[in-house]
């Protein structure tokens, strides 16, 4: 076994150049050894929902065959199971297999915000809120890291979309950034350490995230205090003396002699000081020293048990959408007809960098069959689209099938290609030729199921009418299969809710119109109203909102109860089965400040619950948000700000079905800046030192009568100094500034 070094003593001994090949990788997955000084290479490789590890044809698109890994529920399959046990539990999984193949990172997990359905990747990602994102990403990475392996926190940040991502700059303002695209990595580095963080290519505000001090630096390190390596995304460094100055400690993958040729120069004409050289290379020593244990240690993983659990995860992160009727589960005794290409060749997992060669593969049409029915199946349509032709006959065949059955199950999805990492979504919907066939079997029997499989919110209004019941299953891995029988057919209950959105159009979506951008740049106009944020505030009608999801059971709400102390609010609300079947309910809690100097989205979660009942069974839960769960970024100030008066807790299951509502009186801190001669009148006068001087001050001319409403409103928006200007009596630039001077001395 190789021992592990002594990082201090190796970096003392290192020369410069040994120490510039530090901060690049070797080849395509490794880390750059020093074999003189004792320093073994080790491997990185992706992530996030499964082990991509490749023997041989190293490439970063998913191209290359790897070992078999168990492909595990997507992060938006996962993340809609918003159950930070089950996360953490696959998360161990996940950590065992990459101990299992002497990996020492693995490349995930990805927090980024889902801003628009269209995103190539959203698969990949948890969430359109932060604090699911944040939550189960900090979930994942303990997991994971318990194993004595590390995780990549990707893609720091603002990394959105996939067109364009490798030169596009996301044009966000501050307060957005700190509010909805910052708080998930926050949450994450501060609750979990992950081993590194990978930055995104794309730039923010113009700055290439490789290349961002800010970002790197400032927030990561100096706000944050990460304490761990800071590597690029595949190919994201442009420039690597400017990155290292940044706080980027190793460029992936090996990009060739001349980028150390650069930096050993750079440190040789002093255009960079050596101490940040070595502050990189230790973070890369101290990467490879904490992992060797792990990478060394001979052991392996259960790989049954590994499927049993992505089936228990596949089955917590799907979301029954509707189930009018009560049409699900199918009874034993009824006649099932399964339609859909997808039933028997399952869409699970997307392209790209994440693609994982599973270990073995469940099939929704042989998990039922597994089950002793005869299940009749039709294709029904090809994923592709095929010639008219083809898929007319296929269409034919279907609707014979589901004019016999009792039921159907129709299996709809995306295609393949729809999504993927390097590009976006081509559409919102699924492919007319899905429709079609669903239309066509629809005025045969009414009795439908739809099943969708999918990365990212699809509409649903055109053709929801047409199915009873909806249950999304998004790509739910390898025992997505397995998972959906055991749901259909009653053995497991439903208890996924949505993390994202489901909207009626495109148009409606928060991004369009800023969206992919033009011209190198994406302007993220919406600003903080990012998913519900923008529908609730918007007060626009959606096809499913943010945290909806049904049962086979029913859930009650009572005794919802909040108290303020502070800034310190205890919510507290107590959740009862109220049906006849066990399950689990995710409670929600939100805060809307009604009243605030900025624009705040009407309702923002803060936290969340799963919680399994037996049927009768209730259960109070608790929390405690703080100040920061009720502040705002102020854009003027520059931090967090808590606007003290009314806040309202709304506790429930969904944004849009909230069950209990209490308002509570939160002490907040004075919001009044510094006094220049520019602030306005209205400033002034809620200022509470310059306030009552520059009453005093303005003396209106004797013969001026009283100001009506409209003169008022108008003084009130102006600065002080224009009004000086104007030269009233007593009050000009002198008698302004030595207000100025005597409001800062207080
Ligand atoms: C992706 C990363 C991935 C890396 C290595 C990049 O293209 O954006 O998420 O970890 O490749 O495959």
């Amino acid at each position: 076994m190789t021992q592990v070094f002594d990082v201090e003593r190796v970096l003392a001994q290192l020369t410069l150049e040994e120490k510039a090949s530090l901060t690049s990788g070797s080849d395509f997955w490794h880390t750059q050894g020093v074999e003189r000084a004792g320093v073994p290479a080790v491997m990185v490789t992706d992530g996030p929902h499964g082990l991509r590890k490749q023997a041989e044809d190293a490439d970063h698109l998913g191209l290359g065959n790897s070992v078999p890994a168990t492909c595990f529920p997507t992060a938006a399959a996962l993340g809609s199971s918003w159950d930070v046990e089950l996360v953490t539990r696959v998360g161990e999984a996940l950590g065992r297999e990459t101990r299992a193949n002497d990996v020492a990172v693995l490349l995930g997990p990805g927090v980024n915000i889902k801003r628009t359905p269209l995103c190539g990747r959203n698969f990949e990602y948890v969430s359109e809120d932060p604090v699911v994102a944040g939550e189960l990403g900090t979930a994942i990475v303990r997991g994971i890291q318990s194993q004595g392996v590390g995780t990549s926190l990707k893609h720091f940040a603002a990394n959105n979309q996939e067109s364009d991502r490798m030169r596009v700059s996301a044009e966000v303002d501050e307060r957005t950034l700190r509010e909805i695209y910052l708080p998930a990595f926050e949450r994450v580095v501060t609750g979990a350490q992950p081993w590194t963080v990978m930055c995104a290519y794309n730039k923010v505000n113009g700055t290439y995230a490789s290349e961002n001090h800010w970002l790197l630096t400032e927030i990561l390190r100096d706000e944050w205090a990460f304490e761990g390596l800071v590597v690029s995304d595949w190919g994201a460094v442009h420039d690597r003396v400017p990155a290292l100055a940044a706080g980027l400690d190793l460029q992936m993958p090996a990009a060739g002699p001349r980028p150390d040729e650069e930096v050993v120069a750079a440190v040789r004409d002093g255009s960079l000081d050596e101490a940040v050289l070595d502050v990189a290379a230790r973070r890369v020593l101290h990467l490879v020293a904490r992992s060797l244990p792990g990478v060394e240690a001979d052991d392996s993983f259960d790989v049954d048990a590994h499927h049993e659990l992505a089936r228990e995860a596949a089955a917590a992160g799907s979301v029954l959408l509707k189930n009018d009727g009560g049409l699900l589960p199918l009874t034993s005794a009824e006649s099932v007809a399964v339609i859909g290409e997808f039933a028997r060749t399952p869409r699970y997992q997307g392209a790209g960098s994440s693609q994982v060669n599973p270990t073995r593969l469940d099939a929704p049409l042989d998990a039922l069959r597994a089950t002793g029915g005869a299940f009749p199946f039709a294709a029904g349509f090809t994923i592709a689209g095929g010639p008219a032709g083809d898929d007319q006959a296929l269409l034919t065949d279907a609707v014979a099938v589901a004019r016999d059955a009792r039921t159907v199950v129709a299996f709809l999805g995306l295609p393949g290609p729809d999504e993927s990492e390097g590009y976006d979504r081509p559409r919102l919907g699924l492919p007319d030729n899905q429709v079609a066939t669903l239309r066509a079997i629809a005025e045969v029997n009414p009795r439908v199921v739809v099943v969708l499989a999918n990365g990212s919110a699809v509409s649903v209004t055109d053709w929801r009418d047409l199915a009873p019941a909806i249950l999304e299953t998004w790509l739910g891995g390898q025992a997505g299969g397995s998972a959906v029988a055991d749901l259909l057919l009653g053995v497991r209950t439903p208890s996924g809710r949505l993390t994202e959105t489901i909207p009626h159009r495109i148009e409606d979506t928060p991004a369009f119109g800023n969206f992919p951008g033009e011209a190198g740049v994406v302007r993220y106009g919406e600003g903080v109203l990012v998913g519900y944020r923008w529908y609730d505030t918007r007060a626009m009608d959606v096809a499913y909102p943010f945290g909806h999801g049904l049962s086979y059971t029913t859930f009650g709400y009572s005794d919802v109860a909040a108290t303020a102390d502070g800034t310190d609010v205890a919510v507290t609300a107590t959740i009862t089965n109220t049906g006849s079947v066990a399950g689990a309910e995710v409670v929600q809690v939100y805060v809307r400040d009604p009243e605030a100097s900025v624009l705040r989205p009407t309702r923002e979660l803060k936290a969340f619950a799963k919680v399994t009942l037996e049927p009768g069974e209730s259960r109070e839960v608790s929390f405690t948000l703080g100040a920061r769960d009720l502040s705002y970024w102020h854009p003027g100030l520059h931090r967090w700000v808590v606007e003290g008066g009314e806040f309202v807790i709304e506790v429930g299951a969904s944004s849009r079905d909230l069950r209990g509502s209490v308002s509570v009186d939160v002490e907040g801190e004075p919001l009044w800046g510094e006094l220049t001669v520019m602030s306005t009148i209205e400033e002034w006068f809620a200022h509470p030192v310059g306030g009552p001087l520059l009453q005093s001050a303005l003396v209106p001319p004797a013969d001026m009568g009283p100001l009506d409403e409209t003169m008022q409103a108008m003084i009130l928006q102006m600065p002080a100094k224009v009004i000086a200007d104007f030269g009233l009596v007593g009050f000009d630039r002198e008698a302004l500034d030595a207000l100025v001077a005597k409001a800062a001395a207080g």
